[in-house]
């Protein structure tokens, strides 16, 4: 049983969507997944009544032990609430999703911190939203050499297919075969650091 979890002291940079995403692929490759939602706003225990495949288990039963699945995915609060340190310290790997924006690598510096104190081993940056032609993004691949958490060479680009895919049961109900091919790539680096 491996457990990645999903976080990033920012709303707005696609925990959810990648969550959503992820658990989609890897259930599709026939594992047992389990998704679970610590944060309280809700919007992965939303979006999961209307998502096809994807088990959703309570953050509680997790936290205790109770669920048993090949690979649990977490979805975390953007602000460091009580129950993120239990969760961190669960994970086999922290996905971070960073938006190329200086107020997302700003975010970062909390984010570290918090993974430095739950003793994360494994955790990976994922650039997300990166929009084409942007000479930003290279910028804020810079920044992020100052910080001790690896990039993953999988970039997400923006693409309507993400926005939708609450709609479409993730990207691969879209015909966006490009999202597709990101979110494979995405789990298989994950795959990698497990
Ligand atoms: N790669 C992407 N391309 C386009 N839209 C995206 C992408 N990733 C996320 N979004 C959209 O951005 C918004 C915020 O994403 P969400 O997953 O809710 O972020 P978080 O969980 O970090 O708050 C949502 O409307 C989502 O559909
Ligand atoms: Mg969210």
């Amino acid at each position: 049983m491996k457990t990645i979890v999903v976080a990033q002291q920012k709303g707005g940079v696609g925990k959810t969507t990648l969550v959503i995403n992820i658990a989609l692929y890897f259930s599709q490759t026939g594992a047992d997944v389990a998704i679970a939602d610590a944060d309280a706003q809700g919007s992965l225990t939303a979006t999961a009544d209307v998502l096809e495949g994807l088990r959703l288990v309570s953050i509680k039963d997790v936290l205790q032990g109770k669920v048993k699945a090949d690979i649990i995915i977490i979805d975390t609060s953007p602000r460091n609430d009580k129950d993120l340190p239990a969760v961190l310290a669960l994970a086999d790997f922290v996905l971070i999703p960073v938006k190329p924006g200086y107020l997302d690598v700003l975010a970062l510096k909390d984010t570290q911190t918090i993974l430095e104190q739950a003793g994360t081993q494994k955790a990976g940056i994922v650039l997300n939203m990166v929009q084409h032609r942007n000479a930003l993004t290279r910028e804020v691949k810079e920044l992020l050499q100052r910080f001790s958490i690896p990039v993953l060479t999988t970039q997400i680009f923006q693409r309507v297919a993400y926005t939708r895919s609450t709609m479409t049961n993730g990207v691969f109900g879209s015909d966006d075969v490009k999202a597709q091919a990101e979110i494979e790539n995405l789990a298989d680096e994950i795959l990698e650091n497990l």
